[in-house]
C-alpha cells in the first residue's frame, strides 16, 4: 500500500502519461496523490531581458501560479480514479529542489515523474529535473516513459 504519492508534473506531454501510469498502479493501493508544479524562478533570468522596462516579477510569479493551479484543479477533476484522494500543490523555486524537499517534507511513499518534459529535443536519455532528482532524493523514484 503507498500512502502518498508526489507527482510533480510540468504540463507537457508526459503528465498524461504519469497520470495514466498512477492510474494503472491504483490495484496496488494508494492513499493519496498530490500533484505539484513548481513555477520555476529561472525563467526570471531569461525572459526579464526580453523587456525594454523592467519585469514586474511579483505579477509575473502570481499569474504564473494562478494559472499553474488552474491546470493542476484540472487534471486533478479529471483523474479517473475516483478512490484515490487527488491533492494539488503550487511552488515556487527551482524545481528539482523544491521536488526533493517536498518529498521529504510530506514524506511521501514514492515519487512518480516523467523521464522528460518539455525539453523533448534533447540528446539526453532523461531531462536534467529527473536525473536531479533520482540522483538525490531518499526516496524512491520511479521515472515514467
Ligand atoms: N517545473 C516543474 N514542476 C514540476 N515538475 C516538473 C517541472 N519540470 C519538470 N518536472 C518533472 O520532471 C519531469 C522531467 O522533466 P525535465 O525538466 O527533467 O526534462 P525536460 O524538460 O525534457 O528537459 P530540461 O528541463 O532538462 O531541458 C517532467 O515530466 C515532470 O514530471
Ligand atoms: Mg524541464
Amino acid at each position: 500500500m503507498l500512502k502518498r504519492i508526489l507527482a510533480p508534473v510540468d504540463f507537457s506531454a508526459q503528465t498524461q502519461k504519469s497520470l495514466d501510469f498512477i492510474n494503472t498502479m491504483a490495484p496496488c493501493g494508494i492513499d493519496e496523490i498530490i500533484l505539484m508544479h513548481v513555477v520555476d524562478i529561472r525563467i526570471l533570468n531569461d525572459t526579464s531581458m526580453m523587456f525594454e522596462e523592467s519585469l514586474d516579477e511579483k505579477e509575473f510569479l502570481k499569474t504564473c501560479t494562478k494559472n499553474a493551479r488552474i491546470k493542476l484543479e484540472n487534471l486533478a477533476n479529471n483523474f479517473s480514479n475516483k478512490k484515490i484522494k487527488v491533492s494539488t500543490l503550487v511552488h515556487n523555486g527551482v524545481p528539482f529542489s523544491v521536488i526533493i524537499n517536498e518529498a521529504q517534507k510530506l514524506d511521501v511513499s514514492l515519487i512518480i515523474l516523467g523521464h522528460k518534459g518539455h525539453n523533448l529535443a534533447g540528446e539526453l536519455l532523461i531531462g536534467s529535473t529527473a536525473e536531479k532528482v533520482v540522483r538525490k532524493s531518499n526516496k524512491p523514484v520511479l521515472l515514467t516513459r
